[in-house]
């Protein structure tokens, strides 16, 4: 297999922005060229799709497989809805407004984020109300072990909030192919997201189509999340707490206006945005990077920062909020 390019920097290929190097990279276009690469491979292997949710503290001495496998193809189709399998290189937003541009619907909460179709059940991507859960038939990959091709249904991909099989027991263990997706023909908007109805209602639309649903969240995106291509970030750097009553009990002693959004199972879900901003970090700069002043949720990268320390800044952060509100915090974003 030619196209194995040595000693490259990683900067171009994750959204923070980080410069370190990998000991080798290939892009992969067709599912089939990746077990030619890796019968041959005895490097360690790190898969990239977008680079949006990771961070990288050191060089890898390894074989970076950036996948750029493509292709849309409509599988399945009834009076109702139809199934997309897509090629897991595809641009997740590209593909969002592809699906709204033919009248597809299901995707529209989930516009502007930002990687690939890969990525997309690695951690069940959501927006706005909508998690990618909601939408997904099946998961098409290739087992790093033995090269062969399996299949998992939604319910084996086991997905939670922010999590699934990709990133707890099968870590490591898989290339996500291929992502299968059913997506009805007639609308089921769901704007409950109560900033999604003020959005619209600001652009003066009352009978809202998925275009204007998926028009009104890019404005609320826009307006909070800093674009990548400006100032480099992973989007939330840590997951929103999911805690017993017991644990709320405490944040609310500390202060009684803290975020909380009860769950199905009796849990709670705070806003770790919220609980980081109380802790005094919001718009904090050192130096070169920092968090952001407009959501405390998102670090960034002002220019030239290195990796470890935003990691270090995401350590005292998880610090500062454990003695202040008894709350640990977890990264969503995946660490080199
Ligand atoms: P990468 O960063 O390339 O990879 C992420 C992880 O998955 C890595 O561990 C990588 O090794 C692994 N991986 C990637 N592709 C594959 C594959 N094909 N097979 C196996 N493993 C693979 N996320 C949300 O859920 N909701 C949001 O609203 C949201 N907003 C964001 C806003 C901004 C500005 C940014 C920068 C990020 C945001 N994110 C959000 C996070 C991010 O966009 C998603 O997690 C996205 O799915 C990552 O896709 P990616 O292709 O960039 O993944
Ligand atoms: N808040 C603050 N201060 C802040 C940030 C938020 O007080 O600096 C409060 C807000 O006022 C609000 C609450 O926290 O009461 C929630 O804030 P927001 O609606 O901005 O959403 P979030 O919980 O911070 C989550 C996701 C985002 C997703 C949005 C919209 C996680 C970890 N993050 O953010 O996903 O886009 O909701 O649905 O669940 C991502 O995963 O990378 C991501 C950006």
């Amino acid at each position: 297999m030619t196209g194995i390019r040595e000693n490259i920097s990683l900067k171009p290929y994750n959204t923070f922005g980080i410069d370190v190097q990998a000991r080798a990279f290939v892009s992969v276009t067709e599912a089939s060229q990746l077990k030619e690469i890796l019968e041959k491979n005895t490097l360690p292997v790190l898969i990239l799709g977008g680079g949006s949710n990771i961070l990288l503290t050191r060089d890898f001495d390894g074989l970076v497989i950036k996948n750029d496998i493509r292709g849309i193809e409509l599988v399945d189709e009834d009076d109702d809805s139809l199934v997309l399998k897509v090629g897991a290189g595809e641009v997740w937003h590209d593909f969002v407004m592809y699906c709204i541009e033919k009248g597809y619907c299901g995707l529209e909460n989930l516009s502007l984020i930002p990687g690939c179709v890969g990525a997309s059940p690695m951690q069940n991507i959501g927006a706005y109300g909508v998690e990618v859960k909601d939408v997904i038939r099946e998961v098409e990959v290739m087992d790093l072990a033995d090269f062969s091709k399996k299949t998992f249904s939604n319910e084996a991909c086991e997905f939670g909030y922010r999590s699934s099989i990709f990133k707890t027991w099968a870590k490591g263990k898989y290339f996500i192919t291929a992502v299968s997706f059913r997506l009805t023909k007639k609308p089921n908007l769901n704007t409950s997201y109560g900033a999604i109805d003020s959005e619209l209602h600001a652009m003066g639309i009352q009978q809202p189509t998925i275009k204007d649903v998926s028009t009104a969240v890019i404005r609320i995106r826009q307006s909070k999340l800093p674009d990548p291509k400006e100032i480099g970030n992973s989007g939330s750097f840590f997951k929103n707490p999911v805690v017993e009553q017991v644990v709320l009990d405490q944040v609310l002693q500390c202060d009684p206006d803290a975020p909380n959004y009860p769950q199905p199972d009796g849990t709670f879900k705070l806003a770790a945005g919220w609980l980081i901003e109380k802790c005094g970090w919001k718009g904090k700069l050192l130096g070169n990077y920092g968090v952001h002043d407009k959501q405390a949720l998102v670090l960034v990268n002002h220019g030239g920062a290195n990796g470890k320390d935003i990691f270090e800044l995401s350590e005292a952060i998880i610090t500062s909020v454990q003695e202040k509100f008894g709350v640990t915090l977890e990264r969503e974003v995946n660490i080199l």
